[in-house]
């Protein structure tokens, strides 16, 4: 069904979006569309967007105004998706740039919106959410470049309500996709040739599938992750991101028992100070995450936990900072995503706690955090060094076209010359030297 039109689709946020953009081009694909990889060729322009902090908006809104501009000279279509879509609905629709606003739960109507607007000419908006859509049979168009890893959404939305987050209001309630279409879609990948794939949801721990035919028939996370482990020993698994409150013991015996399920755990613990956390709405103390903590490091040794942590919430102190701080130092994160707190409008701290902590004191405690976790991802790097890991060749390096690189197992990035290796391949790399992000060695038998 070729209509000749050429498609630039544009993602911001988090890995769910990048699935979710494949999702797209996979819908759009069966109508003739296809891909191209320059805004100025493409028919229709795409932006799949990220509301999680302010500036990921304010990003967004500068590209629709060079949308616009490319609309002057030539007849192109621009459509905005995703989270910003739902949730800024008409707003985003009045930009002059924009012909199309579609929500994360709307795009299997992404063909019929594009008809209207080319039969009709009005501007289209589809921004209903769902609680039954997985986009379960629907095959991503894989956009990555290495053919190595990947992705698989394994759940959509949100239930948690932590006070200071959009998602929720942005990606609806929570539901689990069934899992035979998940091992499905792992089996093809492995049969095309790649070695990992990472499970992705917004709480991985509480995805729960019920047959709709028999609904005594479940599969937990932890049964889900050895479904997909036993589809290949030589592909790995990988999963994102895990909750403090909701992890099981369950998913640490799963990864315990398969080599190939990664010792890597992103266990976002947000504060350090149990006022911060109680006024989040995380459903966990300092001493119950401590607690997650002991257990991953007895039953998974050796595993990795990297973490989230938000700077300057509402009414933070610098008592809860340094609390922020010591639980750093407890726990010795192996890297972390670090931000300021952001107020999104319509969550429950917008509506009822002030955003009060002058805006340079949250630069000043995200710095103090971030130079924290700095030293601790090189201390912990420089414990690798001298030490041989399994690595899973991801492409060439950057910066060195000699120069390979891949993860190990705990996710750590590694550089080691080619040797004739390629992508795809495991390889024994025994690390020499390192930096805070990157641990640098060489290919051994
Ligand atoms: N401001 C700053 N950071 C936020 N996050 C979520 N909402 C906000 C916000 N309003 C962070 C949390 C979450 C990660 C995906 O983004 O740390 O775990
Ligand atoms: Fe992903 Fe959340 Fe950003 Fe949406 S708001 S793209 S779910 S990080």
């Amino acid at each position: 069904m070729a209509n000749n039109k050429r498609i630039f689709i544009e993602t911001y946020g988090c890995q769910m979006n990048v699935y979710d953009s494949e999702i797209v081009l996979s819908i759009l694909e069966k109508e003739g569309y296809t891909p191209c990889s320059r805004l100025e060729d493409a028919d229709l322009i795409l932006v799949n967007t990220c509301s999680i902090r302010e500036n990921a908006e304010q990003r967004i809104w500068g590209r629709l105004d060079r949308f616009m501009q490319e609309k002057k000279h030539r007849k192109t279509t621009v459509g905005v998706l995703g989270c910003m879509a739902e949730r800024l609905k008409q707003e985003l629709l009045s930009h002059p740039a924009v012909d199309l606003v579609a929500g994360p739960d709307t795009y299997r109507e992404l063909p019929q919106m594009l008809r209207n607007l080319e039969n009709e000419g009005d501007k289209q908006i589809d921004t209903r959410l769902s609680m039954r859509e997985t986009y379960a049979d629907i095959e991503p168009v894989r956009t990555d470049t290495g053919g190595v890893t990947t992705f698989i959404s394994i759940m959509r939305g949100c239930n948690n309500m932590c006070t200071y987050c959009i998602v929720p209001y942005v990606r609806g309630g929570e539901r689990s996709r069934d899992p035979h279409s998940i091992v499905r879609e792992a089996r093809q990948l492995h049969a095309a040739g790649y070695r990992e794939v990472s499970l992705l949801g917004q709480n991985v721990d509480s995805y729960l599938w019920k047959n709709p035919e028999n609904p005594t028939e479940t599969v937990n996370f932890a049964q889900l992750l050895e479904l997909v482990a036993l589809v290949s020993p030589d592909l790995r698994v990988r999963f994102s991101t895990s909750h403090p409150k909701d992890m099981s013991n369950g998913v640490l015996y799963s990864m315990a028992m398969y080599p190939n399920i990664c010792t890597h755990i992103h266990l976002p613990v947000q504060s350090g100070s149990d006022r911060m956390l109680e006024k989040m709405n995380r459903k966990y103390t300092v001493a119950q995450y401590l607690e997650r903590i002991d257990k991953i490091r007895e039953i998974v040794p050796g595993a990795a936990v990297t973490t989230d942590i938000i700077a300057g919430f509402c009414s933070e102190t610098e008592e809860d900072h340094q609390a922020t701080m010591d639980l750093m130092k407890k726990v010795r994160f192996d890297s972390a995503f670090m931000f300021q707190y952001s107020q999104r409008p319509g969550t429950k701290a917008a509506r009822h706690f002030e955003d009060d902590v002058a805006p340079e004191t949250k630069t000043r405690r995200l710095n103090e955090i971030i130079e924290l976790q700095s030293a601790i991802s090189l201390e912990l790097n420089r414990e690798c060094v001298g030490h041989t890991y399994e690595v899973l060749i991801e492409g060439t390096s950057k910066r060195d076209t000699g120069s390979l690189f891949g993860r190990t197992s705990a996710n750590k990035v590694c550089v080691f010359p080619a040797l004739g290796h390629r992508p795809g391949e495991y390889v024994n790399v025994k690390v020499e030297s390192c930096t805070s992000a990157t641990l640098l060695g060489n290919i051994v038998k």
